[in-house]
C-alpha cells in the first residue's frame, strides 16, 4: 500500500500535535469513526524546530488503533537528521516520512533510505524556501511535497498570504501529491484546494472543536 490508494481524491488529515493527549486515543477512535483515515504526526527535535514535540513512543501506542481501522500514519519530520529517525519511526508503525528540504544535503539519498524502511516519502519545506527549490527535490520521487503556510513548530498560527500563489506554483510544478500544513480551517480550506493542494492538515481547526466529528465533516465539505 502506498500514498496512491491512500488518498480519496483529497483528504482532511487531522494533526495530532494539537489533540488532546489526556484523551488521545478515544480522539483518534472519534475521528476514524468520522472518516478520517490519513493522521498526520509531528515529530520535532528542539533544534530545527524549538519544541520537542512527539515521538515513537507516543506513535508505537497509537499505532494498532489506525491501523486495525485501515488508516495510516504521516511523519512530518521537523529535524536535522531525518536519516536518524527512519529506523526506529518505521518499527513504531508509521507509514510515511516527510523531511524537511532545508535539513539535508542529498535529498535523494535521504528518500532511497526511506524507501529500505519500507516508508512512503514527502519532501516538505518552509516558507523562506523557494517553491522552486522544493520542487526539483521533490521530483526526485517524492510521494508528495508538503508546503508549509506557517513557520513550523507550533500549531495555532495563522496560514501567511503568499500560501495561495505558492501552492498554485507548487502545483504547477510537480506530478506528485500537494500537501498543505498550517493554518488551514474550515473558512480558508476552499481556497487552499482551490489553489491545487490535495492533502489539508488541521491540528487546531479540528481540536480547538468540542464536536470533533463535526468539525471534520465541515472541512470535508469545504472541499467541495
Ligand atoms: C506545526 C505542525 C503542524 C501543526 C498544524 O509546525 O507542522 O502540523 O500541528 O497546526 P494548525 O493546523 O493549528 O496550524
Ligand atoms: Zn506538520
Amino acid at each position: 500500500m502506498a500514498w496512491r490508494d491512500w488518498v480519496r481524491t483529497a483528504e482532511i488529515e487531522p494533526s495530532l500535535y494539537a489533540a488532546d493527549f489526556a484523551n488521545l486515543g478515544s480522539q483518534i477512535e472519534t475521528l476514524l469513526d468520522a472518516g478520517a483515515r490519513i493522521f498526520h504526526f509531528d515529530v520535532g527535535d528542539g533544534h530545527f524546530v524549538p519544541p520537542v514535540t512527539i515521538g515513537p513512543v507516543v506513535l508505537r501506542s497509537i499505532a494498532p488503533l489506525i491501523h486495525e481501522r485501515g488508516g495510516v500514519i504521516d511523519c512530518h519530520l521537523m529535524v536535522d537528521d531525518p536519516v536518524h529517525h527512519f529506523p526506529e519511526l518505521a518499527e513504531s508503525g508509521g507509514d510515511s516520512v516527510t523531511f524537511h528540504v532545508e535539513a539535508v544535503a542529498d535529498a535523494g539519498a535521504v528518500i532511497a533510505q526511506a524507501r529500505e524502511h519500507g516508508l512512503g516519502v514527502g519532501i516538505a519545506f518552509n516558507p523562506g524556501t523557494t517553491v522552486e527549490e522544493a520542487a526539483a527535490t521533490a521530483t526526485q520521487g517524492a510521494d508528495l511535497c508538503l508546503c508549509m503556510s506557517i513557520v513550523p513548530g507550533y500549531s495555532g498560527q495563522e496560514l501567511m498570504d503568499d500560501a495561495y500563489a505558492r501552492i498554485e506554483r507548487l502545483r504547477s510544478l510537480v506530478d506528485c501529491f500537494v500537501q498543505v500544513d498550517g493554518g488551514v480551517n474550515e473558512g480558508n480550506a476552499h481556497r487552499v484546494r482551490a489553489a491545487g493542494a490535495d492533502l489539508l492538515v488541521v491540528g487546531s481547526g479540528i481540536f480547538a472543536n468540542a464536536d470533533l466529528p463535526q468539525a471534520y465533516r465541515r472541512l470535508v465539505q469545504a472541499l467541495g
